[in-house]
């Protein structure tokens, strides 16, 4: 188990190893609308991750591609589709907008 947090919902919710980031958000009973069913091309996902974030899989070019079309993007910016929580816990912050649109 992993603790998620999710801002600004200040929701907590104990995670599985292995999700990804936006199955646990969807889990925790949080609307995260996207339009690529988590496949990595819509970027309605992208969120920035406050703490945790070596405890995420790496970026993979997919993921870095698509961030690089976003506005918006930072240092914290996932795709929360792309990123698999590990054993450490993680704070996510979502950004309450359609940054991939
Ligand atoms: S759900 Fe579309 S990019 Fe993540």
């Amino acid at each position: 188990m992993t603790v998620l947090t999710i801002q600004p919902q200040g929701i907590t919710f104990a995670a599985t190893p292995g999700m990804s980031l936006l199955d646990a958000i969807k889990a925790a009973g949080v609307a995260l609308i996207t339009q690529c069913n988590g496949k990595g091309q819509c970027g309605a996902c992208h969120l920035f991750v406050q703490e945790g974030r070596k405890s995420l899989s790496k970026i993979q070019r997919a993921e870095n591609e698509k961030l690089d079309t976003i506005v918006g993007v930072g240092s914290k910016s996932r795709l929360a589709c792309q990123a698999v929580l590990g054993e450490e816990p993680v704070a996510v912050e979502l950004l309450g907008f359609k940054s991939g649109f």
